[in-house]
């Protein structure tokens, strides 16, 4: 390790994230990233990493997309954040684009800065709409970490800082079990269901036929709002352009995030129904964000949803996603005893391991190939392999190569 690095870490351990720095440093997973490109990333001591964690997907158009970047300079030449208390271009074309992008009757975007953010102001607009206080969702959910979203999410991140919620304004049942979701609804008034389309941190179980269309019921019978946290798994991700289109779910509120930034300016939003939007006629300062919808972000926003509506970018981004999982299957028939499970939906793949950690085993083994991809934070069997939607075909090969040795490698440490 360079004197250099070695002097960051210390630094990142004495005024950021000392327990970060510990935790990756004891699974042999040093980086500090400097220059990427594309869908390549490389430590400040050069070594060369394909790109497999997309931060959930925040560059799933990859890294410094010479098209985001040209679109973010152009907007600097004239634009700043602009001021969230007014009426703005940027801002108005991308609530119309996004109108557009979105199912069904989706209407009037709400920004934010973060997915936790958009989460909140979902939950928020869905209690408003139905004067009630209840949100159902499931274990293992993760929507972010801020004042709704987190209550909202596994009950490990609420423990640290005594967050727990009252009882009742949130309850949790097992994903894939409508007849829990069902009693919980039968119970609770509840103001709605919140679920990611495929549970990203839980490390992406796919859901049973006909479970999101049959949530979808449960709540219109019970008057609920179906909010779809499509954070992970929107934008062009499942081969749709959201998840919810993939399962043919119609939601009440569609929540947004990373991608959306094209990986260059933070931005997010919650996109909400006229009914749910209901509160935007009473109160114009109901939520109010700084910088959420800034105007930067707003130009590279609108820019990423331009690309994904390309035909050759849909089309694309569907071979990539046949390509990978033919090999994926292939690695799985060989080597069935140690990757049980593949689990696919477009790009969106979770691989899940033959013991309580493997995915973190297989971070760390593919971090030793020259792949980074991120195990599941929920389920450390699961390993997240999430590739960008205009990867090459060459790269596409690249990742299978080392996706085998990492395979390899494990096998025989255990054996
Ligand atoms: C499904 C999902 N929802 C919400 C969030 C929160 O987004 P942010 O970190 O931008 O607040 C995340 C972040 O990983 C996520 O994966």
């Amino acid at each position: 390790m360079s004197e250099r690095k070695e002097t960051i870490l210390k630094q990142a351990a004495a005024y950021v994230c000392p327990n970060r720095v510990a935790m990756l440093g004891g699974l042999g997973i040093d980086l500090v990233l400097g220059r990427r490109e594309g869908y390549r990333i490389w430590d400040i001591d050069g070594k060369e990493l394909l790109d497999f964690h997309l931060n959930g997907g925040v560059y799933s158009l990859g890294h410094r997309h010479a098209e985001l970047v040209a679109a973010l300079r152009g907007a600097l030449d004239t634009l700043d954040i602009g001021n969230h208390h007014f009426p703005s271009v940027q801002r108005s074309a991308l609530g119309e684009a996004l109108a557009g992008f979105t199912p069904g009757d989706l209407q009037y975007s709400v920004f934010a800065s973060g997915g936790g953010e958009a989460v909140d102001i979902a939950i928020k607009s869905a209690r408003h709409a139905t004067g009630r206080r209840t949100i159902v969702s499931i274990h293992k959910g993760y929507h972010g970490h801020t004042g709704l979203a987190l209550p909202a999410g596994d009950e490990r991140f609420l423990k640290l800082f005594h967050s727990e919620p009252a009882p009742g304004d949130f309850v949790q049942v097992p994903f894939n079990d409508l007849d829990a979701m069902e009693a919980a609804l039968a119970q609770h008034e509840a103001a709605a269901v919140l679920l990611e389309t495929l549970p990203a941190t839980y490390g992406f179980p796919l859901p049973d036929p006909g479970y999101l269309t049959g949530v979808r019921e449960l709540c219109t019978r019970y008057g609920a709002m179906y909010i779809a946290d499509e954070v992970q798994t929107g934008l062009g991700r499942t081969g749709a352009r959201w998840g919810v289109d993939t399962y043919g779910v119609q939601p009440d509120i569609l929540v947004t995030g990373k991608g959306l930034s094209g990986g260059l300016y933070p931005i997010a939003a919650a996109v909400l129904s006229p009914k749910a939007g209901a509160w935007l006629h009473e109160d114009g300062w109901g939520h109010v964000s700084t910088f959420g919808g800034a105007e930067l972000g707003c130009v590279v926003a609108s820019k990423v949803l331009e690309m994904l509506g390309r035909d050759e970018v849909a089309q694309h981004a569907q071979r990539v996603a046949d390509t990978l999982g033919a090999g994926l299957d292939s690695l799985q028939q060989q080597y069935g005893d140690w990757l049980v499970e593949v689990r696919r939906c477009g790009l969106v793949i979770g691989l899940k391991f033959n013991d309580d950690f493997g995915g973190m085993l297989m971070s760390r083994a593919l971090y030793d190939h020259g792949l980074w991809a991120m195990f599941a934070g929920l389920d450390t069997s699961v390993l997240q392999f999430k590739p960008g939607i205009l990867l090459s075909y060459e790269d596409c090969a690249l990742a299978l190569e080392r996706m085998e040795a990492a395979i390899r490698q494990c096998v025989s440490q255990r054996a």
